[in-house]
C-alpha cells in the first residue's frame, strides 16, 4: 500500500482542481505495455454510479487524521487517529450518500479505504490506483452512495498507517432490517505496538530484513513460534504487547452493561494487522448471521474466528450477572478483554480463558448465504488464478510471484471484462495463512458458501469464489495482514476498457 504514484510530481492542488483526471493519464501512461484498462473516473465507472439507486439523503461528517495519544490503562502512547480510538462510528442507512471529508493532519501522505464496500472506484481510497494521496495539510472530500447495508470500516491505504489508531467502523443499516433485537454492540478487535514497542515502520523495516536480523538477534518485532491449529501452523509474524478491544487493554476494559433477556447484536471487526482473534461470550452461545455484512443462513457457536479485515455479526441473549468477552490473539497467547453486565453486584472479571473459545469455532467454511443474497446461477466467463507467494524467510509476498509496485500498480494486475461471471481461485502456496480481501466486490464461496469481501486461506489450500463484475474500475486486492501486503502481497483487479 505503498503511497507513491507515478511520477508523483504534479501539484496535489492541481489534482483536487482538475479531479482525477491526472492521475488516470499517469495510470495510462505507466502501463502503454499492458492492456488497457477503464480509468476511476472513466464514463464506465460514471455510468455505474448514475446506475445506483440512492434515497438522496446525505450524512455529512469530518475525518481529521491527526497525531494524538492513547491511554493503555495507565500507559501513555503516541499514535496517528481519527480523534478517537476506535474513530467515530458512522450509520447510514442503504442508499444514502455518504459525504466525509478527511483533513490531514498527520505529517505525512494518507487516504481512507471504505473497506467491503461496493462504492464508486474513484472513492475507494487506493493511492496509486485510485486516487492521488491525500498531502500532509490537505482535505480530500470522499462522496459516495452506500448501497448494501451491513458492517463495515475504514482505515488508511498509504504504508502501514492501519497498524496505528487509524480505523473506524461504519455501519450501513437496513432500512427494512429483519433481524429483532434490542441493542447493539460495535466489537473493534486490534493489536497495538505503536509508540510503545516501536511504530509500524520500524516493524515493517525489520521484518522486511527476512529472517537475517532475527539470526543476529537483533530482532525486537518479530514473533516466532505462535502456532494455531485453526490456522494450519504460523499464525502470525509480529509481538504486541497489548491486544484491545474498542481501544482499550484488557487492564481496563470496557463495559457493555444491560438485562437479563436482552437480544444484542454483536458487530465484530478485526482491525488488526496482524492477529487473528477468536471471539467468545462467557457462558453464552452465540448466532452468527452475518459475514463481511451478508446474511448467511444463522448458524450457531460458542466461538468466532477473524482473520484480519473480516467481519461478522451475531446475536445473543444475555444471562443474568457479569461475563468476560474475550478475543483471543490466536496462537500469540494473549487475550482481549470485555464485560457484559446485566447483574447488580460487582463480580469481578477476569481476561483469563473461558471454556466456550475452545468448544465450535466458527469459520467461514460453516457458513451459507441465505437466497436472496446468493449469485443468481449463471456460467462463468473468465477464471483467474491468484497465487499468494513468498515466504517470511525472505519477506518476498507477492501475488502470482509479483510483488506489487505502487510506482507501475498495473503490472501483474489481473484483467476481467464488465458484465462477466469471474471464478477467482486463490491458491496459497505459502507456509503461512493470508486473510485475502477484494476491493469493492463482495465474491461467494464456491458451493453456496458465504458473501465475503475477506476470507482466511490456509497454508497450501485454495480456495475458489465467484463474483460477478458489475462495479467497474482498478480494485485493489490483496492480503490483509499490513506488512505482508506492504511488502507486496498485493495487485489490482483491473475492468478492460473495451
Ligand atoms: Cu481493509 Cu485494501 O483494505
Ligand atoms: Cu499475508
Amino acid at each position: 500500500m505503498n503511497s507513491a504514484l507515478p511520477g508523483a510530481s504534479f501539484s496535489r492542488r492541481g489534482f483536487l482542481a482538475v479531479g482525477t483526471g491526472a492521475l488516470a493519464a499517469m495510470v495510462l501512461a505507466s502501463c502503454a505495455a499492458t492492456p488497457r484498462y477503464v480509468t476511476p473516473t472513466g464514463t464506465p465507472v460514471r455510468s455505474a454510479e448514475a446506475a445506483r439507486v440512492g434515497t438522496g439523503r446525505i450524512t455529512t461528517i469530518d475525518l481529521t487524521a491527526a497525531p494524538t495519544q492513547i491511554d493503555l490503562a495507565g500507559t501513555t502512547a503516541n499514535t496517528w487517529s481519527y480523534g478517537t480510538i476506535p474513530g467515530p462510528t458512522i450509520r447510514v442507512n442503504a442508499g444514502d450518500t455518504l459525504r466525509a471529508t478527511l483533513h490531514n493532519k498527520l505529517p505525512t501522505d494518507t487516504s481512507v479505504h471504505w473497506h467491503g464496500l461496493r462504492l464508486r472506484n474513484d472513492m475507494d481510497g487506493v493511492p496509486g490506483a485510485t486516487q492521488a494521496p491525500v498531502a500532509a495539510g490537505h482535505d480530500f472530500a470522499y462522496d459516495f452512495i452506500t448501497d448494501q447495508p451491513g458492517t463495515y470500516w475504514f482505515h488508511p491505504h498509504v504504508g502501514t498507517q492501519l497498524d496505528r489508531g487509524l480505523y473506524g467502523v461504519l455501519i450501513v443499516e437496513d432500512p427494512h432490517e429483519p433481524l429483532n433485537y434490542d441493542d447493539e454492540w460495535v466489537i473493534v478487535l486490534d493489536d497495538w505496538l505503536d509508540g510503545v514497542t516501536g511504530t509500524p515502520d520500524d516493524v515493517l523495516k525489520e521484518l522486511s530484513g527476512g529472517m537475517g536480523g532475527m539470526m543476529s538477534g537483533s530482532s525486537s518485532h518479530m514473533m516466532m513460534g505462535t502456532r494455531s491449529d485453526l490456522l494450519g501452523g504460523d499464525a502470525g509474524d509480529v509481538a504486541y504487547p497489548y491486544f484491545l478491544i474498542n481501544g482499550r487493554p484488557s487492564a481496563d476494559p470496557e463495559t457493555f452493561t444491560s438485562t437479563p433477556g436482552k437480544r444484542i447484536r454483536l458487530r465484530i471487526i478485526n482491525a488488526g494487522s496482524d492477529t487473528a482473534f477468536r471471539v467468545a461470550l462467557s457462558g453464552h452461545r452465540l448466532t452468527v448471521t452475518h459475514s463481511d455484512g451478508y446474511p448467511v443462513n444463522p448458524v450457531d457457536t460458542d466461538a468466532i474466528l477473524l482473520g484480519m479485515g473480516e467481519r461478522y455479526d451475531a446475536l445473543v441473549t444475555l444471562g443474568d450477572g457479569a461475563f468476560p468477552l474475550i478475543a483471543s490473539a490466536e496462537g500469540k497467547s494473549a487475550n482481549a478483554l470485555a464485560i457484559v453486565r446485566t447483574g447488580a453486584g460487582a463480580k469481578p472479571v477476569s481476561a483469563a480463558s473461558i471454556p466456550e473459545l475452545t468448544r465450535t469455532v466458527l469459520t467461514a467454511a460453516m457458513l451459507s448465504a441465505t437466497t436472496e443474497v446468493s449469485l443468481a446461477k449463471k456460467s462463468v466467463d473468465r477464471e483467474l488464478t491468484a497465487a499468494l507467494t513468498g515466504s517470511m524467510m525472505a519477506y518476498d509476498w507477492g501475488i502470482n510471484g509479483h510483488r506489487f509496485d505502487a510506482s507501475n500498480p498495473m503490472a501483474g494486475a489481473l484483467g476481467v471484462q464488465q458484465g462477466e461471471r469471474v471464478r477467482l481461485r486463490i491458491d496459497n502456496t505459502t507456509t503461512m495463512w493470508h486473510p485475502f480481501h477484494l476491493h469493492g466486490h463482495t465474491y461467494q464461496h464456491l458451493g453456496g458458501g458465504p458473501r465475503k469481501d475477506t476470507s482466511i486461506v490456509l497454508p497450501g489450500k485454495s480456495l475458489t469464489v465467484e463474483f460477478d463484475a458489475d462495479n467497474p474500475g482498478l480494485w485493489a486486492a490483496h492480503c490483509h495482514n499490513i506488512y505482508h501486503a506492504e511488502s507486496g502481497m498485493m495487485t489490482i483487479l483491473g475492468y478492460l476498457a473495451s
